[in-house]
């Protein structure tokens, strides 16, 4: 006797120009059937959201698996085996890098101190703050697609120099010298501002990592980088995601932004994230 497995695959739009949601069920995304499909989405609308689906953390390894190369925490990797999911959170006892993910609450994409930054990353609700907490995302790609052209003219061929230590400024702007120093020992790193991809399509490199434009001034800079970030973020680019538990979140860190809407610190809020390596660098 044959049984027939049903396996379902609903996908949707979230928001016009950024985000879509699957549903589906564990077999069907753990087989890896689907992982080419879910790659395309990815690059295509940047953030995928899978509703209700509630994986384990080891099956978000085994997920992970199937649609890049799993990518180790490096500082956390130290002296452990095998492969983990990192936890998001203020809980310093949870993460002792508890304050250093502040930098979370500000818009940014992950991996701008490499040349190549990581992929994707997957991340999934294990403990829900009672209020706020919710998850943004811009689509940069969009962002750059709907820039007037002679902005475009203006801005394509510029270099922004780009530091970690910008980004621990926001949560905290009167840091002593020896944070600062433990901060700047992260390095800095030059990065266009307009992406040109492998494919051909371009995205804007913004970010709380972002320091200065090459060749102008800090005013004129600074006043480019927040226009640009004010244009990125626009509604029309944005998609919010309201988390609910069991919910999972994989985004295109290489054509969007993120970050983290306020929560009370003391609240518990809990992530897994697990990342995809970098495939591709910033050219
Ligand atoms: C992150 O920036 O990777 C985490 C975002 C969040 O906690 O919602």
């Amino acid at each position: 006797m044959v049984t027939a497995v049903s396996s379902r695959w609903d996908v949707t739009d979230v928001a016009p120009k950024i985000g879509s949601a699957i549903r589906t069920d564990k077999e069907t995304l753990l087989s890896g059937a689907r992982a080419e499909e879910i790659r395309e989405i990815m690059e295509r609308r940047g953030v995928i959201v899978f509703p209700g689906i509630n994986l384990t953390d080891e099956e978000q390894i085994a997920f992970t698996h199937t649609i890049g190369t799993f990518a180790h925490e490096a500082a956390e990797q130290k002296g452990r085996d095998g492969d983990f999911v990192y936890p998001i959170t203020m809980d310093a006892k949870v993460n002792p890098n508890a304050d250093y993910l502040k930098g979370a609450f500000y818009w940014h994409l992950d991996g701008t101190m490499a040349d190549k930054p990581i992929r994707a990353s997957i991340m999934s609700a294990r403990k829900l703050a009672p209020e706020g907490g919710d998850t943004e995302f811009c689509n940069t790609y969009a962002a750059w697609d709907d820039l007037p052209e002679d902005e475009k003219r203006r801005i394509d061929g510029l270099k922004v120099v780009h530091a970690m230590w910008r980004s621990q400024l926001y949560w905290h702007p009167e840091p002593s010298a020896e944070e600062l120093q433990r901060w700047m020992s992260m390095g800095s790193n030059v990065l266009p501002l307009v992406w040109t991809h492998a494919s051909g399509r371009k995205s804007l490199v913004l970010g709380a990592t972002a320091l200065q434009v090459e060749g102008i001034g800090i005013v004129e800079s600074e006043a480019l980088l927040v226009r640009l970030r004010d244009w990125a973020t626009r509604p029309q680019f944005v998609y919010r995601h309201k988390w609910t538990l069991g919910d999972m979140v994989v985004w295109d860190n290489t054509g969007t932004l993120h970050r983290a809407l306020p929560y009370d610190h003391d609240s518990g809020r809990l992530m897994h994230r697990t990342k995809l390596e970098g495939e591709e660098a910033f050219a």
